[in-house]
């Protein structure tokens, strides 16, 4: 990585943890990562555990709690649905949007996902924005067409100045929970064109500023050769997440990549 962006780790629990597996997580997260820094270290538990993710690291600067998703609308008639407020009032920061599971499961479209984008940066909130080809796509040569299709929809509106903000994530559909991850060279081809359409899209200054995370099976096994490449950022890790020691052990991985 070069351009002096800050790596980034950010755990996509997804929906697994009660609020008490929560508190005991995310404090052996702290333990194990004690005083570290020098990486940005996201959590997103689901919902029902913010407060407790926000209570426990209330004192802790070194980690920051997401959202794995939320509604563009402010507020109003939406049964069960979350507002970028409701977040900030946790001091949650950061929001996944757009996870290629609900694209798939919740038919989110690139409208739906742009509107909470814009609606997550009016309320300072980073979005984690979600792009990336399923198998097929990518076997019938479409990757790169699919990627910029999402991206450039996910970021319809962003206006320049906020666009540093917002972090993107690429996770081929094909490498999420599989096991199969891509090769930090298939993975730094993508990277490479994500970072050419943002540099196109809000000129070169701020292109070179957003973080690209990779995101698939990244594990502590495979992190180091992903974390090595120039346009990979950080990573949005599922799975391994969901154990202190593996998930500390990837931010170590993203601290030897900017040394
Ligand atoms: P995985 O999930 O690390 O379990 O593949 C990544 C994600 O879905 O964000």
């Amino acid at each position: 990585m070069s351009n002096n962006r800050k790596y980034l780790i950010a755990g996509n629990w997804k929906m697994n943890k009660t609020s008490a597996d929560a508190e005991e997580l995310i404090k052996a997260i702290l333990l194990e990562l004690g005083d570290k820094n020098g990486v940005s270290v996201v959590v997103c538990p689901p919902y029902t555990s913010l407060e407790t993710g926000a209570k426990v690291l209330a004192e802790s600067s070194n980690v920051q709690l997401g959202a794995q998703n939320m509604h563009a609308k402010a507020s109003g008639a939406y049964t069960g649905e979350i507002s970028a407020a409701m977040l900030r009032q946790l001091y949650v920061n950061f929001v996944i949007l757009g996870h290629s599971e609900r694209r798939e499961y919740f038919s989110e479209s690139d409208e739906e996902i742009n509107e909470k984008v814009l609606a997550a940066l009016e309320s300072n909130l980073k979005p984690i924005l979600c792009v990336g080809e399923k198998l097929e796509e990518r076997e019938s040569g479409d990757t790169l067409k699919v990627v910029e299709t999402q991206l450039l929809g996910g970021l319809v509106n962003v206006p320049e100045d906020k666009a540093d903000q917002v972090v993107i994530a690429y996770e081929p559909v094909w490498a999420i929970g599989t096991g199969k991850t891509a090769t930090p060279e298939m993975a730094q081809e993508v990277h490479a064109a994500i970072r050419v359409l943002l540099r196109d899209r809000f000129g070169k200054a701020t292109g070179d500023k957003i973080r690209i995370l990779y995101g698939g099976s990244m594990k502590p096994e495979n992190a180091d050769g992903l974390l090595a490449k120039e346009d990979i950022d950080g990573g949005l890790i599922g799975g391994a997440s969901l154990d202190a020691k593996s998930f500390v052990k990837l931010v170590e991985s993203a601290a030897k990549a900017s040394a």
